[in-house]
């Protein structure tokens, strides 16, 4: 993995940031249309399959003509077998996940490259200090990359494609399948507030991947993961880095 790209990991890093006011998490949606996905029927049982309904509440936030939205995924552990999110949307949203979202088991239950997609969305903002659980400790002994060059792909945790003038603040990522956050073709997109872990032996769990994007900052993120932490790939322009610490 790392030979063709530019891989960061920058380590110690601390930059002590004085007078930093952050909004509270409650307040990024205050005037905005809340759409709770427990009111689609999601639960937070670790049972469900939740796809459907935070598929139908995000639908419903990105077609809300009234001004902004918000999805709000609450406390609980959600199951989610696979979504995709697509724009564009009619005005600014905020996906606000609290509890924690888990991935199948069984890596052939995803069938996209990542496990949550967003595509084609302007103004977002993917926040509420939640955890993604990718459950890759169940999938990590089926990886034989490091062997052979045909081995299959399994799901990223997260990814962005097409998506501008976004930020993700405030989430975690825990044990991808493979790599954690994909970031292609996105411009004007901030990673703050972000901590992403894999045990330090498991197989090609990248940290943040970057392609073919532009107008990026990323800071303040923690990476601790069994490959890459920040791989930085081919059509890449103006992408600032900064307070990322690296953990082992
Ligand atoms: C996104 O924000 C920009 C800048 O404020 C605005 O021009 C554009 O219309 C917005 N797009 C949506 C879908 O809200
Ligand atoms: C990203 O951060 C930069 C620097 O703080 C800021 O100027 C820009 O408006 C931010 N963009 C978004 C989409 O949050
Ligand atoms: C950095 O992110 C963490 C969450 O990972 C947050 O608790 C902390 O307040 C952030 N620090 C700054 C200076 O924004």
């Amino acid at each position: 993995m790392a030979s063709r790209f530019l891989v960061l990991c920058v380590s110690s890093l601390f930059f002590f940031l004085l007078a930093v006011s952050s909004a509270p998490t409650s307040g990024y949606y205050k005037g905005d249309k809340v759409f709770d996905v427990r009111n689609y029927g999601a639960r937070g049982d670790g049972k469900t399959d939740n796809a459907i309904a935070i598929a139908k509440a995000w639908n419903d936030a990105c077609q809300w003509s009234g001004g902004s939205s918000t999805v709000y995924i609450p406390l609980g552990t959600f199951y989610l077998s696979q979504v995709t999110f697509t724009g564009p949307c009619k005005s600014y949203i905020t996906f606000i996940i609290t509890g924690t979202l888990t991935a199948p088991r069984d890596p052939d239950v995803i069938k996209q490259e990542a496990w949550i997609e967003f595509r084609y969305v302007d103004n977002l903002t993917v926040t509420g200090g939640g955890l993604l659980d990718g459950q890759g400790d169940y999938s990590w002994s089926l990886n034989d990359c490091n062997k052979n060059p045909k081995c299959r792909t399994l799901a990223i945790n997260i990814g962005f494609a097409f998506v501008r003038s976004s930020r993700i603040n405030g989430l975690n990522s825990i044990n991808s399948k493979m790599g954690h956050f994909n970031l292609f073709a996105v411009e004007d997109f901030n990673i703050t507030g972000v901590t992403i872990t894999a045990p330090g032996d498991s197989p090609n769990t990248d940290g943040i991947k970057i392609g073919r994007s532009k107008d990026m900052h990323l800071y303040n993120v923690t990476i601790a993961t069994g490959d890459d932490c920040i791989a930085i790939l081919d059509g890449t322009t103006n992408l600032d880095i900064s307070d990322v610490r690296y953990i082992n």
